[in-house]
């Protein structure tokens, strides 16, 4: 019962904001737990690195790794192409990781792919840098017909072509801590 009450606050806070909420925290914590563990099964033996793209995947990142039960490595790195909620479909490095992973596996971590052309740009950089394999987890993947959901090795959600925010996706900086995924009114 009281859990219902809590979800109606929730939900009808986000209704005040002017918010949609697309997916639950609940259903975003038993996703995690999925993929955490099939990352788990996949990346047995393996020397793991996990590069999340700030600054949207940084929350779900942090989930992620907690549940991957084997010793694995973190770096970020930081691109932007978005300005005021619109892609101006340049995609610009703004700063690099830190550690080599040449013979690494490397798991690049997404908030959300949406033309995928930062994914793509992504992708081109990292094979630069000789890993032993790369794949791509990204929390969410945008109805848009990009083409690019096959570069998606492991996918939470598939999400409607509307601006989403919450769960680290930010709308001009904020919203990023909400603990759900909405849709912007
Ligand atoms: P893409 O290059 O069009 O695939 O866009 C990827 C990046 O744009 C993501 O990593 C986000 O930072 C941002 N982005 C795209 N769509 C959204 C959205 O609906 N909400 C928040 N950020 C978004």
């Amino acid at each position: 019962m009281i859990d219902s009450y809590r979800q109606m606050e929730i939900r009808d806070g986000a209704m005040a904001k002017g918010l949609d909420i697309l997916i639950t925290a609940a259903e975003i914590q038993k996703k995690v737990e999925g993929l955490a563990g099939r990352i788990g099964k996949d990346y047995q033996g393996k020397n793991l690195v996990v590069v999340g793209v700030l600054k949207g995947s940084f929350v779900f990142m942090a989930d992620l790794i907690r549940q991957i039960p084997l010793p694995l490595a973190c770096d970020f790195l930081r691109v932007a192409s978005y300005d005021q909620d619109r892609s101006t479909g340049i995609v610009r490095m703004e700063f690099d990781m830190t550690q080599p992973v040449a013979g690494k596996d490397v798991l690049l971590v997404e908030d959300i792919v949406d033309s995928g052309r930062t994914l793509t740009h992504l992708l081109k950089h990292l094979e630069e840098k000789k890993p032993a394999s790369l794949r791509v987890c990204s929390l969410l993947f945008k109805e848009v017909g990009s083409g690019v959901r096959d570069k998606i090795d492991y996918l939470g959600f598939t999400v409607p072509n509307r601006y989403v925010v919450g769960f680290g996706l930010d709308s001009e900086g904020l919203y990023r801590s909400l603990p759900y995924v909405a849709a912007l009114r």
